[in-house]
């Protein structure tokens, strides 16, 4: 049978981040594609090759037989199980990232959860897809990164300072590509501890208190991928966690979010968040997220929408929300950004936005940096539009407000 495998090209830079920051043995390639998402030079692609030898595995109770050196999950596709990518399309088996960060995909193998997008299949495995048995473990994702930060560096933005404000932790995986992620290089590495909601829950508290801060944040790549693990983690934390005001802030890309589920992680006690808004059109954000699946784009981006719609409507006096608004003129027009803002402004005219540039990263070293009277530019249009508390960064100042005043406006108190 023909699978696909992973190879390098001419492209490559040497920079050995699939060498070292990525879950893969070496040992002969399984196809599951974390080197190709990782690499920063798209220097790998893949390859057809035949795979005669077949090995046996138990699959909810089945004796089945499939290609040797394959991913799990390539092994249900191929067995006929469905596999869905975004939670409003129906499959038995829901990959998001695909590379093994977010856990989503896990199904149990001989008994433990493993994630499926990127375990290999051994002879006589016994796996179980039954949502009723995995619901008996505790979910697992990769977050690691538990670290101090000075305000302003995660999320919504606030002075900063020279002293520690949060303690935050980075979950890894995404399901987008962007391929200006400033933070690629934890999304996309998937080294590290799977950890349950309630070791990273600890691990928070712990970091939290040594640090003496009333604030934690849960950034990424896509924290909010794996909603048992997510919504878990929250409770945990608020259980452990000795200092009841302390404010817990959700970085989401927002593409998964449903109003049910903003509704749930709200009930469990998230209290800051901030969505990020790419694009209002599916070309848009097929270009700002690396998607090339235009029908999965269209739900992100709706799905993005609806869940702002939401949390302005019925949020706004009971989360403090700030909407991260990334701009550069390679990527969105500067029409698009007024449709934006005239649009987040019938919403609720006192959304916070925090305008931010893109700058040369990842698949896009060579991106100028956005002129700084380009993101004023910007930044006036949505003053214009009615909006006014708007703050925007760019290159390393960061935030910039016209009044220093503004950032008063980005005030945690009354939420
Ligand atoms: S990640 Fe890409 S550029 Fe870096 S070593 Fe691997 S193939 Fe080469
Ligand atoms: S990361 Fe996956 S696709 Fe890449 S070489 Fe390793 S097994 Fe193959
Ligand atoms: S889809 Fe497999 S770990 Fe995210």
């Amino acid at each position: 049978m023909e699978v696909l495998v992973a190879k390098k090209t001419e492209n490559c830079i040497n920079c050995y981040f699939c060498q070292f920051m990525i879950n893969c043995d070496q040992k002969g390639c399984t196809g599951c594609g974390q080197c190709i998402v990782a690499c920063p030079n798209n220097a790998r692609v893949t390859q057809k090759v035949e795979r005669d030898k077949k090995i046996q595995l138990t699959v909810d109770g089945k004796k089945v037989e499939v290609p040797e050196r394959i991913t799990i999950l390539k092994a249900l596709e191929i067995l006929g199980y469905t596999i869905s990518h975004h939670p409003e399309q129906s499959g038995q088996v829901f990959a998001p990232c695909k590379i093994g960060g977010c856990g989503a995909c896990s199904v149990l193998v001989n008994s433990s959860l493993k994630p499926s997008c990127i375990t290999k299949v051994e002879e006589g495995m016994e796996i179980s897809t039954e949502p009723a048995q995995i619901v008996t473990h505790e979910p697992i994702r990769l977050a690691n990164n538990f670290e101090a930060y000075q305000g302003g560096i995660i999320g919504a933005p606030e002075i900063r300072t020279q002293q520690v404000t949060e303690f935050a932790f980075f979950a890894q995986g995404c399901n987008l590509r962007c391929p200006a992620c400033h933070n690629w290089h934890i999304t996309f590495s998937t080294t590290g501890r799977y950890l349950t909601p309630r070791q990273a829950a600890k691990k928070m508290e712990s970091g939290r208190k040594h640090y003496e801060v009333s604030k934690v944040a849960v950034s990424g790549g896509e924290a909010a991928l794996n909603r048992p693990w997510l919504t878990q983690f929250v409770r945990e934390f608020r259980v452990i966690c000795a200092d009841r005001e302390t404010r817990l802030q959700l970085d989401t890309n927002a593409s998964i979010l449903t109003p049910d589920y903003i509704d749930e992680l709200y009930a469990v006690g998230v209290s800051d968040i901030s969505p990020d808004v790419k694009g209002l059109y599916p070309e848009t954000y097929m270009k700002i997220t690396g998607l090339d699946d235009l029908e999965l784009a269209k739900l992100c981006v709706e799905t993005t929408w609806r869940a702002v719609e939401h949390l302005l409507k019925n949020y706004s006096d009971k989360m403090f929300i700030v909407l991260a608004i990334p701009y550069h003129e390679e990527f969105i027009s500067l029409e698009e950004m007024r449709e934006i803002a005239q649009k987040i402004y019938e919403l609720n005219p006192q959304t916070c936005i925090s305008l931010i540039d893109y700058m040369p990263a990842f698949r896009c070293r060579d991106l100028e940096f956005s002129d700084v009277d380009n993101m004023e530019k910007v930044h006036q249009l949505f003053l214009d539009s009615g909006l006014h508390k708007v703050l925007w960064q760019t290159g390393d100042e960061l935030p910039q407000a016209v009044d220093p005043e503004d950032i008063l406006l980005f005030n945690t108190d009354n939420y």
